[in-house]
């Protein structure tokens, strides 16, 4: 029996969901005639009070088109120094839109205020690009999968009122840090100018993503989507595998984090293991005391996929299909490891 746990994007629709999935009314989006995507477009748009919703196929996508209608060829994003938007999406700010990155150090991910503050470009001298955009992850990613509190959102909101700033949170895994915090998706709609969901994470859906914002910004966002190619026709077929999972799929994210914090702590406790950064939600990234290929390798031996994370991190991910007869296998095949 193999443990995968590279990622969340690993999971199958489930048969509840493959058959809403059949079922699902369709037309042709980009004439605006699929009745599963408007409605997931709509859905999302009330749950989170915010005007409209635009639905695409990867959360890569979304916050492409996110800072492409943020912001004008030269001006600068600020976001964490290890952000999806910056690290792991092919240079897409620089390639689409013409936008550099200031990258912020920040505790797991989570950029502090006055460190945002501190590296906002005086707007009125030429020789530096003119900040517009400011980019935070929840979860973090990089950060172990941590959360922002609503405060910290907060107080970036207002800094971002005070510079006229746009504000994007990139929320691949968003219901993640919501069942884990206890907050709604209001409490994220009223802070931020977009919001980018995804459906194919923790959520368990095999494609899609939404991007939320005003009824101008999305209008704009239908625009660069479909110079990004992505203009789909009768995906409502994908959009009733998001629907199903709103549906049914949220409130369970809680058993992946309660798992993900079993197998932090089996982790510590490992003698070949030097630390765990604290476990929030359902991603788990551990340091061992050997290289990184060499600990994938005794994992792999064993059944238990995994990935490098950076040069000296690995990362675990749980989700939908990590069985509770998987876990009892990972906690005996990870004992096993102390002999090794
Ligand atoms: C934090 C974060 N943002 C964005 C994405 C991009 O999503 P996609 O793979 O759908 O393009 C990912 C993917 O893992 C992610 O972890």
């Amino acid at each position: 029996m193999i443990i995968d746990l590279r990622s969340d994007t690993l999971t199958r629709p489930t048969a509840g969901m493959l058959k809403a999935m059949f079922a699902a009314p369709v037309g042709d989006d980009v004439f605006g005639d699929d009745p599963s995507i408007n409605k997931l477009e709509a859905t999302l748009a009330e749950r989170f009070g915010m005007e409209a919703a635009v639905f695409c196929p990867s959360g890569t996508m979304c916050n492409q088109i996110a800072i492409r209608i943020a912001t004008q060829p030269q001006d600068q994003m600020i976001c964490y120094e290890d952000a999806h938007v910056y690290l792991y999406e092919g240079g897409g700010a620089a390639y689409h839109s013409g936008v550099t990155a200031r990258r912020i150090s920040a505790p797991q991910g989570r950029m502090q205020v006055a460190d945002i503050r501190a590296n906002i470009n005086p707007p009125d001298d030429v020789h530096f690009p003119r900040t517009s955009l400011v980019c935070i992850e929840n979860t973090v990613n990089k950060g172990g999968g941590s959360c922002y509190e609503l405060a910290e959102v907060q107080a970036i909101r207002e800094l971002c009122d005070e510079y006229g700033l746009h504000l994007h949170l990139d929320g691949a895994r968003l219901y993640n840090a919501m069942v884990a915090k206890g907050y709604g998706e209001a409490d994220f709609g009223r802070l931020c100018d977009t919001i980018s969901v995804c459906f194919s994470k923790g959520l368990g859906a095999p494609v899609g993503s939404v991007l939320l914002g005003s009824r101008d910004m999305i209008r704009h966002a239908r625009r660069v989507r479909k110079v990004f190619g992505g203009g789909m026709r009768q995906a409502g077929y994908l959009a009733a595998g998001a629907l199903y999972a709103l549906e049914h799929q949220v409130d369970r994210l809680a058993d992946d984090h309660a798992m993900a914090l079993r197998m932090g702590a089996l982790l510590e406790a490992r003698p070949w293991v030097k630390q765990v950064v604290p476990v929030e939600t359902n991603i788990i990234i551990f340091e061992p005391t050997m290289s990184v290929q060499e600990m994938l390798g005794k994992l792999e031996a064993v059944g238990i996929k995994a990935v490098a994370f950076g040069a000296t991190m690995v990362r675990l991910v749980t989700h939908l299909d990590v069985t509770e007869e998987m876990e009892r296998a990972f906690v005996e095949r990870i004992r096993g490891l102390d002999a090794d």
